[in-house]
Parts: structure tokens; sequence; C-alpha cells
């Protein structure tokens, strides 16, 4: 493990888990944001496509692109050029053939200098993870609740609860392991579950809805926040009402400008 105070490199993950050290990640989409994050030590941030519901306002993660992503994720290492980023490949930028999955992935290192790419997906997913890891390209797994397949899981809802399907989480964590992943994301699954999984393990579990046996904990930026105002599932924890916060300040400026006190003598040239 390097002497800083944060992961550097991928390679840096496996002795933060031996250490015991939780890994502290959040999404990230700017670099006003990123800039923020990286002054408050965030460990790692995350690029997700989370990005498509967020800031395009799209109701999944489906139509995101990888112009997109990748438009995205360069602003934020401008914004943090020196901590670990990672970003999800968008769904069908990976899952119809390996080649297509590492000309993607690849173009996302090229223009964003991210330290590598996250894809949702267990065992079917092992030979591109492999594929991807062999070339270079660092992987982090994502398993539970996978977003992109949000039609075929009937919803957003707790995934492994039933004995087999847990066993089978389980054996696709380990498979991602084995392929070379380097961290793998747990969405919403029992925390038994995940902490089982996460000690069958010598990479980092990321959890999200995952209960505390993780070895780190993701979270969508603006909803822990309190940007995103509609949304407070179980798992989430508000560390700030700044949706709140912006309605006031505005509000603020609305009354101002519209009774002629702002901008004052002390806002304008001679
Ligand atoms: O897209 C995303 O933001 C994610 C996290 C919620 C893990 O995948």
């Amino acid at each position: 493990m390097t002497a800083d105070a944060r992961p550097r490199s991928v390679l840096d993950l496996p002795a933060w888990k031996e250490a015991g050290r939780r890994l502290v990640v959040l999404t990230c989409y700017d670099a006003a944001f990123a800039r923020l994050l990286d002054r408050a030590e965030v460990d790692l941030l995350l690029v997700g496509d989370s990005l498509n519901q967020v800031i395009a306002g799209q109701e999944t993660t489906l139509s995101a692109t990888l112009d997109q992503m990748i438009y995205h994720a360069a602003a934020v290492r401008r914004g943090a050029p020196g901590t670990l980023m990672f970003v999800d490949l968008p769904f069908l930028t990976y899952q119809v053939s390996i080649p297509e999955a590492i000309r993607n992935a690849g173009k996302v290192l090229q223009e964003t200098e991210a330290n590598g790419v996250k894809l949702e997906g267990g065992r079917h997913m092992a030979e591109t993870v492999r594929a991807l890891v062999e070339r270079g390209i660092p992987v982090m797994g994502h398993l539970g609740l996978t977003p992109q397949s949000v039609h075929a899981l009937g919803g957003y809802r707790v995934q492994g609860r039933e004995a087999a399907a847990a066993d089978r989480l389980l054996d696709d964590a380990r498979e991602l392991e084995a392929a070379g992943a380097c961290a793998v994301v747990l969405e919403l699954i029992p925390a038994g579950l995940a902490r089982r999984i996460s000690a069958a393990l010598t990479i980092p579990t990321i959890g999200i809805g995952a209960g505390p046996g993780c070895d780190g904990q993701v979270l969508v930026l603006h909803d822990m926040l309190g940007l995103n105002e509609g949304f407070s599932p179980k798992f989430l924890k508000r560390y700030a009402e700044l949706g709140s916060a912006v309605r006031e300040a505005v509000r603020a400026y609305a009354d101002d400008v519209r009774g002629g006190s702002y901008p004052a003598k002390e806002h304008s040239f001679e």
C-alpha cells in the first residue's frame, strides 16, 4: 500500500481490503463537484451511467451513450486529476462482442484518463472482463440490482433473497474475481449475502443498499446531498439538504432582483 491517505492505483485495492480500510466512493459527473470531492478526500470517483437519470433526466440508464460518458468523465478528470476514477460502460457498448468491449473501454481510457471501467453482470461477462484486464484495462464488476437489466429484473428491487439466487450471486462474484476484476459493486442485496460475498473475495466489494458488511460504500452524489428530493429509498442516508438550500437561495435572488436591491452599488463598476 502507498503511504498516501488514498489509493492511487488499482494495485492498492487488495491491500486496502486486507488492512480493513473501507473505500469511500461517490458518483461524480462534472468538474465542479470533482474538485469538491477531491478536497473532501473521497477515495474513488465513479462516473456512473446514473448520470443519464440524474443529469439528463431520463427514466433509466439504458439510453446513456459512450460519448455522454466520455464527456462527463473527461470533465471529472479535469476537476480531480489525481483521484482514482472509474467510468461505467453504458448499455450495449460491451455486451455485443469482446472486440467491441475492448474498443469502447479503451476509448474511455484514452479520452478521459480514467483508471478503469465498470460493467454489469456476472458469469456471462467473465470472459469479457478477462479480455479487458489482459489488455491492461482495469475492470470493476457490478452485481445484484444491475440497472441496465431493470426490465428483465421487473424493477428496482432487492436481489438475491432466495437461497439459490444468493448462491448464484456468490458464484458470479467469484467468477468476476477469477477473471481479474479489481473490485465489485454490490447493489440492493441483503446485508448477510453482501457480508458472505465480501468474506469470500480478496478484491473489495463496494456496497449500495447492501448493508454494512462491504469493503466500501458508494452513493449517488445527488441523492446523498438531497438534490434528488423525491428519491428516498431505505438504504439512502442524506448528508445535506441542498435541494431546499438551492430553492431558498434562488428565491432570495429573485426577491432581490424583483425588488431592486440587487445589484447594489457595491456590485457595480464606476
Ligand atoms: O451508475 C451508477 O451510478 C452506479 C452506482 C449506483 C453504483 O452504478
